[in-house]
């Protein structure tokens, strides 16, 4: 009865292999896979060939696959860029200013169109997206920045409501869940603040707040902690952490060393519109090159 008895096998993780082709390569970069052991599950009892089918690679969640973009003005600000994101994933994403950070994250809510390559998100095509659909795209996706982009105007509980776009009468039926999420931040009791009378770290956590309203499966974050102090952009960092661990896949733009050299996640440096470098546990610098 081997078939019964609870295994235990050392696999490449499904979801990290997005280059299945060769799980040891990611983006031309050698890239050793990080492995899991399977807990004894009931595809023990599964027959040899199903049980091979329980270990085939999800689609990537995130898929660039050659994509150029270009602006209007001739700026070519990404250049052949091949970046497969797994599900739950946690990324930071490094260079020097103007390397095509922000281009890149704008790519994935197409506020830009790449110029050439493709782009999937959840298998979706971006580049055959209708304008029409493209709420649905941006309701899987929240998003934040390094100036917070509050409507000053408004307090936090509507910049959050407001994300919804709502009626002033339907309000009431989302209280409960902007509640939900303004605690998940740690912001209960500043429902009628307005976002000048909150300190930079606040403002930023009403952001993830609302960016977190229509629980999304991707979160994006271009320089987050750009404005904030150190000791603020850690509670921001720890926000990020805790929101990828209910499952969120975090894409991070920043130029924190310190927080990407402490944090030890994937980087993915991009220089020149072209990405240079795929580690997992890895530095904000390359690790230096002996010296013989
Ligand atoms: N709307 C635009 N029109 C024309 N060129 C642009 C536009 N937005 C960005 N660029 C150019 O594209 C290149 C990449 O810019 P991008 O903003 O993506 O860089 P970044 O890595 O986010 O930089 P930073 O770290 O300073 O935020 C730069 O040369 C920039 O000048
Ligand atoms: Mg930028």
């Amino acid at each position: 009865m081997r078939d019964e008895m609870p295994y235990t096998a050392r696999v490449i993780r499904p979801d990290r292999a997005p280059a299945f082709r060769d799980p040891g390569i990611r983006n031309g970069f050698v890239h050793v896979p990080a492995t899991i052991t399977t807990q004894p599950t009931r595809t023990a009892l599964l027959p040899a060939k199903a049980r091979v089918a329980a270990v085939v690679p999800a689609v990537p969640q995130i898929s660039l696959q050659g994509v150029q973009k270009t602006y209007p003005n001739g700026t070519v600000a990404l250049r052949d860029v091949t970046l497969e994101i797994p599900k739950q994933d946690f990324v930071f994403l490094v260079g020097p200013s103007g390397a095509g950070k922000s281009t890149l994250v704008r790519l994935l809510i197409r506020e830009e169109k790449a110029t050439a390559g493709s782009i999937h998100i959840e298998g979706q095509d971006l580049s055959r997206l209708k304008r029409r659909h493209l709420p649905y795209l941006r309701r899987k996706i929240g998003m934040v920045f390094q100036d917070f982009k509050l409507l000053p105007n408004l307090t936090v509980f509507q910049n959050v409501a407001f994300a919804l776009r709502v009626t002033e009468g339907a309000l009431r039926h989302l209280k409960p869940k902007v509640e939900e999420v303004l605690s998940i931040v740690g912001l209960e009791g500043k429902e009628s603040k307005y976002p000048d009378q909150l300190s930079g770290g606040e403002q930023q956590r009403v952001a993830i707040a609302r960016a977190l309203v229509h629980d999304p499966r991707i979160f994006l974050a271009d320089e987050p902690t750009g404005n904030l102090d150190p000791a603020t952009s850690w509670e921001i960092i720890q926000l990020l952490l805790q929101i990828n661990a209910r499952g969120t896949t975090v894409l991070m733009a920043t130029h924190n060393r310190e927080i990407v050299d402490v944090m030890r996640r994937r980087v993915v440096a991009i220089e020149g519109g072209q990405i240079v470098r795929d580690e997992d546990a890895g530095g904000y610098h390359a690790p230096a090159l002996e010296s013989h």
